[in-house]
């Protein structure tokens, strides 16, 4: 299987989106020779070019492409190719009206903006097939042409009368017969029992609260079908190029795809991040992203887009103060990535994104974004012989799945204020406050290679996930579990007790009595100073527990907020972020895992990659940072002996 290493070759790849298809032919030569200067190279292009190969149905243009790749290899720049099938030309729509998608409401989405394709629809797949075939018989044999990246942040959703029929057979596939659905559904309740196939919808406008079983089954089927339109390009573009390693770019965190499913389909796993440079928790966000796709990539991958500077989608777009470009893309390397790039290389001056900053921004190349750029080229490069293929250490794996979020964002729950990508990031970012290094597991993954294991919340867990996680337990690890685990099952059906009765067993707990979810701002009190936000549980312990930590007045006073029984820790509220934090610390302690670095000072994140030691520093004053023994910092050639000083947003990669 071609991987990521077969196209970095000992280098991380550095440079991002090029849509010269905007500019004339002289700005493509300028491009090109800034790119050497500021050290890209790698460039992707055609991500948005169909109209411009088939400008009627049927044509090809391909001479413009042609120009540019060999431009491209003529500058040592290798060329990500993309298939242009996330933005179909507008004779499609008005031609082939079946290719637009349909949202919940009954409107047709049309051509305009990007993105208008129905993942459903024959015709669409029949004609994004052709263009794919005709584009990897045209450049296979390319020098190039290094990798493949198929279609585009893959995002649509389709609610019309060919997904339905689709739907329908994803169904049939799943539950074999009409009465198995019924009962997965539970369809018993206010008269939704189906007696005909045709009777069965995706989740459309309804009068009040949807059946969750099927809106959850409409998600699932939803991320298949974007998969098949996935691998259907994938398989023509490897028919043409076998050696050659093919991706498409995930959204960072996205809801809409079952990413861990998707990432065992493809070669390389690439993601798109655009942290908010104004928001206090933009660097751990960051690195939950890169934990997560490193994850699924089971090593390194690439951030195949970021902002140079502002994005333009935001209410209000601050760019990125100077240092921060630089800042978040070492670490992203120091996470694993072996690729920086960014949509895009030149800004536009035209079109929906001529706001949106760009490796060259409209400033030119005295701009700072693009002095920035070319330091961060230089850096990458200094780097990338020590760094690059190397694997990143971690002790302790969060749980995540799809399908837990999925069911626990729904109509017609306990609490709104319940986010699960809200909860996964809190717990997240309190590990990464005490600077322990995370990878992110799905929840029946293999987790004996873990000294710790941290479930945020999963309310949907399957039996094998639960037998996964006793098994865990009794196999000598930690587990530390957030509130609202094991409440359901796969079809979305509370479980007896209103919580998995082997975490109850595991955990201590004889019976659940009541959840008492928090209004927004309010608190519980706890002993050990413990404060928790967001939701409260009234337990009954089963007398098996170790230690509790009891609620303190209100409802709940001396009912168990945190027991653990063994190894086995389990946490009925959100605390607040330092009590969050130092409750992992104890229970990481005990675990055996250590932090990265001992004293670090909370501004700065450290992380070991391969044998080198990355320390980024997050705030803007000076800080020093104790480093026991010798080391030389790659980036400066420095020695550095026992301690590094790091300014504003400064980096240190350490070699022995
Ligand atoms: C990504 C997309 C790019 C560009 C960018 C702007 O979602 O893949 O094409 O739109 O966002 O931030």
């Amino acid at each position: 299987m071609p991987r990521l290493s077969d196209v970095t070759r000992g280098r991380i790849l550095y440079g991002g989106d090029w849509n010269p298809e905007q500019w004339p032919e002289e700005t493509w030569r300028q491009d090109v020779r800034l790119m050497r200067e500021a050290g890209v190279n790698s460039v992707t292009l055609g991500v948005f070019s169909w109209s411009r190969i088939e400008p009627r149905p049927g044509e090809r243009h391909f001479g413009w492409l042609d120009r540019l790749m060999d431009l491209a290899h003529d500058h040592g720049i290798g060329v990500v190719l993309a298939t242009p099938t996330a933005s179909p030309p507008p004779w499609m729509g008005r031609l082939h009206p079946d290719t637009l998608p349909v949202d919940a409401d009954g409107h047709t989405e049309l051509w305009g903006g990007r993105q208008h394709f129905s993942h459903s629809s024959a015709t669409y797949r029949r004609l994004a097939a052709a263009i794919t075939e005709d584009l990897a018989a045209r450049y296979a044999a390319h020098p190039a042409l290094t990798l493949w990246h198929i279609n585009n942040e893959y995002c649509t959703h389709d609610h019309g009368d060919e997904a339905a029929a689709r739907f329908r057979t994803w169904l049939r596939h799943r539950y074999g017969s009409l009465d198995a659905l019924n009962t997965a559904w539970g369809t018993a309740f206010w008269s939704q029992t189906y007696g005909d196939w045709e009777e069965v919808l995706p989740p459309r406008r309804t009068h009040y609260l949807k059946n969750p079983a099927q809106v959850l089954d409409f998600r699932r089927f939803t991320s298949d079908m974007l998969l098949e339109c996935f691998t259907a390009e994938r398989d023509i573009v490897r028919r043409h190029t076998p050696h050659l390693p093919v991706t498409t770019n995930f959204m960072p965190l996205w809801s809409g795809q079952d990413a861990w499913r998707w990432a065992e389909e493809e070669d390389v796993v690439s993601v798109d991040l655009y942290p908010d440079p104004d928001d206090p928790s933009g660097a751990q966000h960051g690195a939950l992203v890169q934990d997560m796709t490193r994850s699924q990539a089971r090593g390194p991958w690439m951030l195949m887009e970021q902002a140079a500077g502002a994005v333009n989608w935001r209410p209000v777009n601050r760019p990125k103060p100077r240092g921060l470009n630089r800042l978040w893309s070492l670490q992203a390397v120091a996470r694993g990535a072996d690729a920086v790039c960014y949509f895009q290389w030149r800004q536009s001056r035209q079109g929906a994104e001529k706001y949106h900053s760009g490796m060259l921004g409209h400033a030119g190349p005295d701009g700072r974004a693009h002095q920035e750029t070319r330091r961060l080229g230089a850096d990458l490069a200094r780097i990338a012989p020590h760094v690059a293929g190397g694997a990143v250490a971690a002790d302790v794996a969060v749980l995540h799945d799809w399908h837990a979020w999925w069911v626990s964002d729904q109509e017609g729950r306990p609490s709104r204020e319940t986010g699960h990508a809200e909860i996964l990031g809190a717990w997240h970012r309190a590990l990464w406050r005490a600077h322990l290094t995370t990878d992110v597991a799905h929840p029946e993954h293999d987790l004996t290679g873990y000294r710790m294991v941290v479930v945020p919340t999963l309310h949907l867990l399957t039996d094998r996930a639960a037998d996964n996680l006793v098994a865990y337990v009794r196999g000598g690890g930690t587990l530390v579990c957030g509130f609202g685990t094991g409440v359901v099952d796969e079809d979305d059906r509370v479980r007896p007790g209103g919580m998995d009765e082997r975490l109850r067993a595991l955990f201590g707990i004889r019976i659940l009595h009541e959840w008492w979810p928090l209004e927004p701002g309010a608190t519980v009190e706890a002993e050990g100073g413990l404060r928790g936000t967001l939701w409260s549980e009234e337990l009954e312990p089963d007398g098996t527990a170790d230690e509790t930590l009891a609620y303190r007045g209100g409802e709940l006073d001396g009912l168990p907020a945190v027991l653990r029984k063994g190894r086995a820790w389990y946490v009925s509220t959100l605390p607040e972020p330092d009590a969050l934090r130092d409750l992992l610390t104890r229970a990481a302690a005990g675990a055996g895992v250590r932090p990265v670095l001992d004293g670090l000072p909370e501004a700065v994140e450290a992380v070991r990659r391969g044998g080198l030691l990355f320390l980024l520093h997050h705030g803007r004053g000076d800080v020093a940072v104790d480093v026991p023994g010798i080391h030389r910092d790659l980036l400066t050639g420095a020695t550095v002996t026992g301690r590094v000083t790091l300014g504003r947003y400064g980096v240190a990669v350490l070699a022995p």
